[in-house]
């Protein structure tokens, strides 16, 4: 919303519309829902690559022969140890949410990290593969250890969904669970000046270093405007428990004001084009885990009940089916958005690396609206 103030100060809440920068990361145009990474379209980069592919076009900004994929790839796999001193602090912090817990052993890994006060393009990029190789194994190790269970030591033979599981369950995952892992991955890797990645960018232009911009990142992205909501709508659809009751459901919720979790984006005034393949995977995987239940809920508030919100640009947004994913493949809801945060650090890497490529301290103002000049009386003299 443009505003004027009295003194005709032109104040944009929420810096919607401004742009704050120029990108090659990712191109959105939210009128029609496309979503390009680096010029591919989101559609064949999940369709056709994979989690690491799609790393390695973010982050060495091509796609790569099969030889620098095979290496790369090779690379992170190598890197995906926590120190024993961060898994102690999982320990200590094993009640608390879970992205609290991924923020502080981002945070701890700081410490670690040999290149944290290097802020060079190329280590970055390094520092950036080590976080998006290592942050898995910290979420897994939380579920584990708050299970009262050994953290599970990263398979090298495994891609990097496929091990994220196999460390999360301790068992290898089957094809269709590891694929889906890679697609949801792919499709939370980057996404503009999104609330947590221009949170990052706040950090770096500041000339602070990558941990401390993924850190506040993390916090940024755990709200439920944000990346909290997958987890909101699978506890909403969980309430509604039978299709069927889904329609009273959203009128309670509707008339008091509240969202439906999972509508509604910023940027996207049409479906968000991340939504169609976790859609249809939600529906497979339904029918295969024999819980068709929740698909048809979804679908119930996305062709009926909000379908009349199209008319105001309000339609799905890539929360709205992966949380029936993440619980379809056994995952506790309150990791979900923890999730969100392993897809997305390459996206935040990147943000930084372009912050720091051509730096400007982030700094906007704010319009004073409180009272001027009041006579100060000292505090013997109060109250
Ligand atoms: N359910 C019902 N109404 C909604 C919803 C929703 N999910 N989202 C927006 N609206 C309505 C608002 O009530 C408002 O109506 P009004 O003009 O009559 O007051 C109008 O749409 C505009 O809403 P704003 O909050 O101004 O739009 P904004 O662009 O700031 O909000 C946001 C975007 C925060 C994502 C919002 O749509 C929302 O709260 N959605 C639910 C939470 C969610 O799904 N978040 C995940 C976003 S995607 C992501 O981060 C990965």
């Amino acid at each position: 919303m443009t505003m004027t103030t009295a003194r005709k100060v032109e104040l944009r809440r929420g810096l919607k519309d401004v742009y704050l920068d120029t990108t090659e990361a990712s191109f959105i145009d939210g009128g029609v829902g496309k979503l390009l990474y680096r010029g591919y379209n989101i559609h064949d980069l999940a369709e056709q690559s994979t989690f690491e592919e799609v790393v390695y076009l973010l982050l060495r900004g091509k796609l790569p022969t099969p030889r620098e994929l095979e290496a790369f790839d090779a690379g992170l796999r190598a890197e995906r140890s926590i120190p024993r001193g961060v898994v102690e602090i999982i320990q200590r912090v094993k009640d608390a949410h879970p992205m609290d817990v991924l923020r502080t052993a981002v945070s701890a890994l700081a410490a670690f990290d040999p290149e944290v006060k290097d802020n060079s393009k190329e280590a970055l990029v390094r520092k950036g593969l080590r976080l998006t190789a290592q942050a898995p194994t910290i979420v897994a190790a939380l579920e584990r250890i708050r299970k009262g269970l050994r953290p599970v030591e990263p398979n090298p033979k495994l891609n990097h969904a496929g091990n994220f599981l196999y460390m999360l369950f301790g068992k290898e995952p089957d094809e269709e669970a590891a694929g889906v892992m890679d697609v949801d991955f792919i499709l939370h890797a980057e996404h503009g000046a999104n609330a947590s990645a221009f949170t990052a960018r706040v950090v770096a232009s500041t000339l602070s270093d990558l941990h401390s911009a993924v850190v506040a990142a993390i916090g940024a992205l755990k709200g439920p405007a944000h990346g909290g909501a997958a987890e909101e709508v699978m506890k909403m659809v969980k309430e509604v428990a039978d299709p069927e009751r889904a329609r009273a459901y959203a009128d309670a919720l509707l008339s008091r004001g509240d969202r439906v979790m999972g509508f509604g984006h910023r940027v996207y005034k049409a479906e968000d084009p991340r939504a169609r393949h976790l859609r249809e995977r939600s529906r497979r995987l339904g029918e295969v885990k024999g819980q068709p239940q929740w698909f048809q809920i979804l679908q119930r508030f996305e062709d009926e009940i909000m379908f009349p919100y199209r008319a105001k640009g309000i339609y799905v947004n890539v929360d709205f089916y992966a949380g029936s994913i993440y619980y379809l493949l056994g995952i506790p809801e309150d990791l979900f958005v923890s999730i969100f945060a392993l897809g997305r650090i390459p996206g935040w890497t990147l943000q930084v690396v372009e912050q720091y490529t051509n730096n400007m301290l982030i700094r906007p103002l704010l319009e004073y609206t409180g009272p001027m000049d009041l006579p100060f009386v000292p505090i013997g003299q109060r109250g």
